[in-house]
């Protein structure tokens, strides 16, 4: 038999690793319920063996983990904020509810069942009724002040009527599935690793030094406790906690119950089970209250758990099932990634049939091969992924998957990122790499180019009509005429599309470009601070990462992106086609009509007076409802009536809609 001591000693240090990957660097290495058993195994040899007492550092059953940083600073919690026993079992559920009655064998005991929110623990200071700070959980004691990245959270009240003075609320921030899936989106197309699930991308989020970058992430925040309490006596229960909650509007639990026997709290779970799917939170189980807080008081704590409150946490779905190929997909920048083609399978509640398999590295460690029957898990996650092979049932003659040859095979010229565990395309000429990248430029968050969908891009590259984003605005109207498909007028859209996306704003074409780690929202950081494209063309390393929300690898992608010849031949080419390069303020400032006031007046002949706001807008001018000395000019249409006369008798320049348009382009 193994010696316990030794064994107790590396469960230790193991749980603790895991415990910094999860609560600090929010990058687990093992889901929830692997941890969960590393954790139990633990308890049940300590419990076996209380000789082995937990020296200098506490074990890890008996801490709440640990999520504080260097770079922030920590904050006490006025009161503990504790962590829960958990149990996947309903038997041990049911010997909860058990032990409780022993202690309170005449009481009627009544539950709250909560959903269990998978996010980031938070407390919430209001004083005199104002939100001062938020605070992770940290050790329990004491956490980081996260206030800059909570404060704005969607729904958080800033304010709130007819608190007590002083008053902890507590809850958990979360990220919603679309959110979580719009930003791995983008990272696959970066060929960025992908967060396993929202909770890991919250507890990043949260944590982020630039709180811009944070704002580009959209948290939510879902509050259900209370911490400390000034005057106290406010609450008697757990149930008026939550109604407190609601009248103070706060974004609260969507539903909960109150049950009067632990069989009936069970239950609510199953009932729970079924609903949770449609909840806004990634819900993973229940937690289970002792409503009464004088019963509470009564049960008592352990040094990390109340003893009278227990989550129960829903398996994880999981199934087996074939994983027919393994797909290589290219993304904008010419990224690799690797794609599981599954027989679909029922899990969670939606047909699978494809996994993510996130680059050769996770493949390689897994030993993933096409015919393996491999296990694939959907939980908190959205993207099912495949946590290991069935070894036994491996056909006999299977091959490794070599990812560089597969490569090959497939005629795909790809090398190794140095830095990141990616294949990328390397040769511009590759015409997936070059099909992916215009796709991209014509996208609704890029360019915005109607009419230029896949089915056409890859006629044009097919054909070799166009290569770069640059040869898009050199077509024809009979070379379109060409393409299946189509006739004059499809034709004809195109062109007119085209010819419309030059006036895109300068983000648009920023993100377009299709510069690695380059967003939609760090193009907007990037125009924001820059008068032109040629201005961020030509800026330092030092001077792009010195932009909120510009890190030291986007700035160095920048840089080296711009430094390439193929990419300056590329700009040169869209200037002299007329693609607009200055920034929206600095179109303002260069304007005809920087620093004009301009009065409408009459209705115009063609333009509403929307239409002409924006326009005086666009060229750096500003309206106003009543003619005066200051006034610049009057833009005057049919009946225009005492505004026109009054400009007359001050001398003030009077255009009419063709003579305006020709004055500001
Ligand atoms: S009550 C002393 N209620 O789960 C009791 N916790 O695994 C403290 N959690 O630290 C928590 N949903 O961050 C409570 N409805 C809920 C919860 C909830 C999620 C989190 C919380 C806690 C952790 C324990």
């Amino acid at each position: 038999m193994a010696d316990p001591q030794k064994t107790i000693a590396r469960l230790r240090a193991e749980i603790a690793e895991h415990d910094r990957l999860y609560y600090k660097e929010a990058q687990p290495k093992i889901d929830d319920q692997a941890y969960d058993r590393l954790k139990a195994e633990l308890a049940q040899l300590e419990a076996a063996n209380p000789e082995f007492d937990f020296g200098a550092a506490p074990s890890p059953t008996q801490s709440v983990g640990d999520d504080r940083l260097e770079a922030f600073e920590s904050y006490r919690h006025r009161k503990p904020m504790l962590s829960l026993d958990n149990t996947y079992s309903s038997a041990e559920l049911i010997e909860f509810g058990q032990r409780l009655l022993k202690r309170f064998p005449e009481q009627a005991l009544t539950y709250l069942v909560e959903p269990k929110i998978d996010g980031v623990a938070v407390s919430l200071s209001y004083e005199d009724g104002a939100l001062v700070r938020a605070v992770s959980r940290g050790n329990g004691i004491e956490g980081d002040d996260i206030t800059s990245n909570v404060r704005g959270i969607r729904g958080l009240p800033d304010k709130i009527q007819g608190a007590p003075t002083v008053l902890e609320v507590r809850g958990e921030i979360y990220m919603r599935h679309q959110e979580f899936e719009r930003i791995n989106a983008a990272r696959a197309a970066e060929g960025q690793a992908l967060y396993a699930n929202p909770r890991n991308l919250a507890a990043g989020t949260i944590k982020l030094l630039d709180p811009a970058e944070a704002r580009s992430r959209q948290l939510d925040i879902v509050l259900y406790g209370i911490g400390a309490c000034e005057p106290g006596n406010y609450f008697s229960t757990q149930s008026e906690i939550q109604q407190k909650l609601k009248e103070w509007q706060f974004p609260v639990l969507e539903k909960y119950w109150l049950a009067d026997d632990i069989e009936s709290a069970w239950k609510c779970i199953e009932e729970l089970d079924t609903l949770r799917q449609n909840f806004a939170y990634p819900t993973d189980g229940a937690v289970v209250k002792l409503n009464d807080f004088a019963q509470q008081e009564e049960a008592g704590y352990t040094s990390k758990a109340p003893r009278w409150a227990i989550a129960y946490k829903f398996e994880a779905e999981r199934a087996e099932t074939l994983l027919k190929e393994i797909s290589l997909q290219i993304g904008r920048t010419g990224a690799v990634t690797p794609v599981a083609i599954l027989e679909p399978v029922q899990l969670a509640g939606t047909t699978v049939s494809r996994a993510t398999l996130h680059n050769e590295d996770e493949i390689q460690r897994k030993d993933i091969r096409p015919g393996d029957t491999v296990l694939v898990q959907k939980a908190g996650e959205i993207i099912p992924q495949v946590l290991s092979v069935n070894l036994a049932k491996r056909p006999a003659d299977s091959q490794p998957f070599i990812f560089g040859e597969h490569l090959k095979a497939l005629g795909i010229e790809a090398e190794r990122d140095p830095t990141q565990a990616v294949w990328r395309i390397v040769s511009k000429d590759d015409p997936i790499r070059q099909q992916r990248a215009l796709e991209h430029f014509a996208s609704r968050a890029c360019m915005d180019i109607e009419n230029l969908g896949s089915a056409v891009v890859e006629q044009l590259v097919k054909r070799g009509m166009v290569q770069t984003q640059a040869d898009l605005y050199t077509l024809t109207e009979a070379q379109l005429l060409e393409l299946d498909k189509f006739a004059e007028k499809s034709a004809q859209n195109l062109i007119a599309a085209l010819e419309a996306s030059k006036q895109r704003e300068l983000w648009q074409l920023i993100h377009g470009l299709g510069i690695p780690h380059v967003g939609k929202q760090s193009a907007k950081d990037l125009e924001a601070n820059f008068d032109s494209l040629e201005a961020i063309a030509s800026a330092t390393e030092e001077q792009l990462e010195a932009v909120d929300g510009i890190g030291s690898i986007m700035a160095q992608s920048i840089h080296a992106w711009f430094a390439d010849s193929d990419n300056q031949s590329l700009i040169q080419q869209l200037k002299a086609h007329g693609l607009n390069f200055e920034s929206a303020r600095q179109a303002q400032a260069d304007g005809v009509l920087a620093g004009k006031t301009v009065v409408l007046t009459g209705a115009l002949p063609t333009l509403t007076r929307d239409e002409a706001t924006k326009m005086i807008e666009a060229a750096g001018g500003r309206t106003s409802s009543s003619v005066s000395k200051k006034t610049d000019y009057v833009l005057a249409g049919e009946a225009a009536g005492s505004k026109y006369a009054k400009a007359e008798k001050l001398g003030i320049a009077i255009l009419d809609e063709d003579e305006f348009k020709q004055l500001v382009g």
